[in-house]
């Protein structure tokens, strides 16, 4: 490990001046706001930018502050999250909202301890608000900064990395340069998503070139590295996220009432992989465990009382009010 180029200060000059010139501008660039950081921070974590942008303006519109969020049914939260994935991500925001309100007046606090005690915000997330909305010189990892500072320091981190997260962290702590933290974390992800993939380098315009240790090779190596999907992995239709996500799609475009498994299993997209009603009911069970789902055997209000197919017919499953 050579930590040598993050002590260098004409290093770390070079990358905030790469930034300054190169960056995408994006709109949580443009604000301080701790709420809006923290939406784009949520959605940002498995989701591109690409994707990002429009639902974070659209999210914004629908609540616009705290306030707003935490005031909003759970089901509204997670209609307004469809096609960003990774639903979860939407009911701890929601729940993140709902703590600030009851335990900081609304007002996210600033200090990273803090931030990590609340319901839906780990070690990145407070970083990331720390950093970004109150201009803290803290240091964090995201998968970018981590690839980043692994290749500066040790070398490719491909096929197997030589150093852990943990270590990873401990040192982008140590390396945030005082007083230029806020470009310094946005550089590292900057280059990261844009320089230093994960499957693709341009170390032809990189900033960090004379200095990295995975120069040399990361570039073959990756040439080298398999195919994403390979055959024995599976399809996206067959796993278990694809199939939560139609399931909550279809959740979102019944109003109130609500779907049945049989209604559920017949809504599923056509194709070889469409789930069963049991894969279904088992999927459900999850997501109600994880507050994504409720479930109500309300009965069809046209149901003679003991009529118990029609109750169990009618056990429904909806967005959490
Ligand atoms: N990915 C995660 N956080 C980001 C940010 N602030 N800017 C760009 N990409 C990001």
């Amino acid at each position: 490990m050579n930590l040598t180029p993050f002590h260098d200060e004409s290093v770390r000059q070079r990358l905030l001046t790469w930034y300054r010139s190169a960056h995408r501008k994006l709109p949580w660039r443009d604000t301080h706001d701790p709420y809006r950081i923290l939406v784009s921070e949520v959605m940002l974590q498995q989701t591109q930018v690409d994707r990002v942008v429009p639902k974070y303006h659209e999210f914004l519109a629908l609540f616009p502050d705290i306030a707003a969020l935490a005031d909003a049914p759970p089901s509204e939260v997670i209609r307004a999250w469809a096609g960003l994935g990774y639903n979860r991500r939407a009911l701890g925001l929601h729940r993140t909202a709902r703590a600030v309100m009851d335990e900081y007046g609304g007002t996210l606090p600033a200090c990273v301890d803090e931030l990590k005690k609340l319901p839906g915000i780990g070690p990145y997330t407070a970083g990331a608000i720390a950093c970004f909305a109150y201009r803290q010189d803290v240091g964090f990892i995201d998968t970018n900064i981590r690839r980043v500072l692994h290749r500066v320091i040790a070398g490719p981190d491909v096929p197997d990395p030589q150093m852990t997260a943990r270590e990873l962290e401990a040192i982008a702590q140590h390396v945030v340069p005082a007083g230029d933290g806020y470009e310094w974390n946005q550089a590292l992800m900057e280059l990261g998503a844009t320089i230093c993939r994960a499957r693709a380098v341009r170390c032809d315009i990189c900033p960090l070139a004379a200095d990295c240790q995975a120069r040399p090779t990361i570039a073959g190596i990756l040439t080298e590295q398999p195919r994403r999907r390979t055959a024995s992995e599976p399809r996206f239709e067959t796993t278990n996220r694809y199939v939560r996500g139609r399931i909550l799609d279809i959740l979102r475009n019944t109003d109130g009432r609500g779907a049945s498994i049989a209604e559920i299993e017949r809504l599923m997209p056509d194709g070889a992989h469409r789930p069963h009603a049991t894969r279904i009911a088992s999927m459900l069970d999850a997501m109600v465990s994880e507050g994504l789902v409720m479930s109500g055997s309300a009965v069809a209000e046209d149901a003679e009382p003991y009529d118990q197919e029609r109750v169990s017919e009618s056990s429904r499953y909806r967005l959490p009010d």
